[in-house]
């Protein structure tokens, strides 16, 4: 209940007014975002990798209706990709890209502008060496998003997807995905998202996460793992073995700050590690949604601000 509250207030100008407002707020999200500006996602990068795991960062914004703040979207990722760059970290260090934040939601030529953007951000990713990943956002846009990728790959054929497990359609969705060469980050789903298209009941979601595991691991594709879920981190490993994929086929990820403990584990045991970065001002969405994956959150957030 919680958390559908959450999620909603995560689209609500209101409460982003009333939250970002909040002079405290700031040392709470630090916990979630790795800093303001790309000075603060290089220190992430650096510390990251040279502790052994790899990366995929996110210029935080999502949903503009502003063609400017679009643009300005791009320049930052081709900031960070010169930083990238510079660091020689090849597809150790790649980036998370939301549509929306690039054109998606501006009105009827959204979908082309985004592309447009898009491949410029994955045309300066080849040449940092480094890879894009698209975030998959509310089910409104998963169509535009997977039409958006299947011109993406022509290029680009390193570019990957977030698929969300909640959705009823992904199961169909992973098997379209799972070819040669295909880079899929499985994720269970970050939205509050209607019955008539997505499981709401969590042993559902985590069902059909399973299911679409299968899918993945069977496939001849590059299988992205990202949860923090014992239970589903334990089926793609026995997924992985039972198919044959060594190291170099499949990776985990996991969220900045979210079970570091664990995210060392699993790096020291020899698995190849990925941590989702996200930088930037814009950090309303993120953190909402973070919060409202876990109720427990919200308790360390209320404390801070008493304290
Ligand atoms: P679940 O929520 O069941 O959590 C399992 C356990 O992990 C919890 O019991 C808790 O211990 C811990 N945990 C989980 N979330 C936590 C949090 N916020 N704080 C503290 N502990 C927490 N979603 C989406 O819709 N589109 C996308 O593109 C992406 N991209 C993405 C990239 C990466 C690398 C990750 C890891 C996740 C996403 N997500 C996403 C978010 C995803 O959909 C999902 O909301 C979260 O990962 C939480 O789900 P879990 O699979 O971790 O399971």
């Amino acid at each position: 209940m919680l958390g559908s509250v959450l999620a909603a207030a995560s689209r609500s100008p209101l409460a982003r007014r009333a939250v970002s407002g909040f002079p405290l707020t700031r040392r709470v999200v630090d916990r979630f975002v790795a800093g303001e500006d790309v000075a603060g996602a290089r220190g992430a990068i650096r510390r990251l990798t040279g502790a052994g795991f790899c990366v995929t960062v996110d210029h935080l914004g999502e949903h503009t209706r502003d063609a400017g703040a679009a643009a300005a979207t791009v320049k930052a990722y081709q900031t960070l990709l010169g930083e990238i760059r510079a660091l020689g970290l090849g597809t150790r260090a790649e980036v998370s890209v939301k549509l929306s934040a690039v054109g998606q939601a501006l009105g009827k030529d959204g979908e082309r502008i985004a592309l447009e953007h898009a491949r410029e951000i994955c045309s300066a990713a080849r040449e940092a060496g480094s890879a894009v990943t698209l975030d998959m956002e509310d089910h409104t846009t998963t169509d535009s998003t997977l039409a958006i990728l299947r011109e993406l790959r022509a290029d680009f054929p390193e570019t990957g997807v977030a698929l969300q497990a909640c959705l009823r359609r992904t199961e169909g969705d992973c098997r379209d995905l799972a070819g040669p060469g295909s880079r899929v980050r499985l994720v269970k789903g970050a939205y509050a998202e209607p019955a008539s298209v997505a499981y709401r009941d969590r042993r559902q979601v985590d069902r059909a996460y399973a299911r679409c595991l299968r899918v993945l691991m069977a496939g001849r594709g590059y299988p992205m793992v990202a949860t923090h879920d014992d239970r589903l981190i334990a089926v793609a490993r026995a997924l992985a073995a039972w198919h044959g994929r060594g190291r170099d086929d499949h990776e985990f990820q996991m969220l900045y700050g979210v079970r570091p403990g664990r995210q060392r584990e699993l790096a020291d045991a020899g698995a190849v590690m990925r941590i989702y970065v996200p930088y930037g001002t814009d950090w309303y969405g993120y953190f909402m949604r973070r919060l409202a994956e876990r109720p427990a959150n919200v308790g360390f957030f209320l404390r801070s601000l008493v304290s």
